[in-house]
């Protein structure tokens, strides 16, 4: 993958997209809504991962048939809203390793407070794939690259649903080697640090806590 950013502009996750920003979609819809765009955006970062071949007996004879080349992917849940496209991807991507980041953001200064980090092993050999649905100021997620970074990962991927425009320059400085993949990029910030026009605050959305 070269390209910093890529924005998947398929029309299904375009279409769900714009349904989940509807602030009258319901908790069970946007649950769902997140799981199916989470599939397609999965789709999109695993698009260029190695590939070799391995001999299978079809029926008929065998044959080298493709298969992903390495050790199993890791998947890193930015928590809690993190966990909304984790799932989805763990549907495609079943034997991933998976750890999790705990950061919450500081109300009042933006900036993120690490609460948990449990990472699995082996990650220097891994391609790493972090996710958290909302790319807003970046600090958050340019933290959780830092502890993936520490724990030995070299080959980190992004993947969000929402960004901001802050949101992306933050991570371009901060982690230059991290490609970006998200459905959209929006407009701004406002001052609490949402993304405008956004879709609110994913993980209330996504667990009916407001
Ligand atoms: N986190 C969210 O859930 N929504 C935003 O708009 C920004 C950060």
């Amino acid at each position: 993958m070269t390209e910093h950013l890529t924005i998947v502009d398929h029309p299904l996750v375009q279409h769900k997209l714009s349904i989940m920003r509807d602030k009258d979609t319901s908790t069970k819809s946007f649950r769902q809504l997140l799981r199916e765009i989470s599939h397609l955006l999965a789709y999109e970062v695993t698009r260029s991962l190695p590939m070799t071949t391995r001999t299978v007996e079809t029926p008929l004879e065998p044959m080298q048939a493709p298969t992903i080349d390495g050790k199993k992917l890791a998947l890193v849940s930015i928590l809690r809203a993190g966990n909304g496209l984790l799932d989805g991807i763990l549907d495609l991507i079943p034997n991933a390793r998976v750890g999790f980041v705990g950061l919450y953001r500081d109300e009042e200064t933006l900036q993120p407070v690490q609460y948990y980090n449990k990472l699995p092993s082996g990650l220097e050999d891994r391609l790493v794939i972090a996710v958290d649905p909302m790319l807003a100021t970046g600090n958050s997620s340019a933290a959780a690259i830092d502890l993936i970074k520490q724990a030995g990962a070299t080959n980190i991927r992004f993947l969000c649903l929402l960004a901001a425009p802050e949101g992306v320059a933050r991570m371009k400085e901060a982690h230059p080697d991290v490609p970006i993949v998200t459905a959209a990029v929006d407009s701004h910030l406002n001052a609490s640090g949402y993304i405008v026009p956004g879709l609110g605050d994913a993980g209330d959305r996504m667990f009916g806590t407001k």
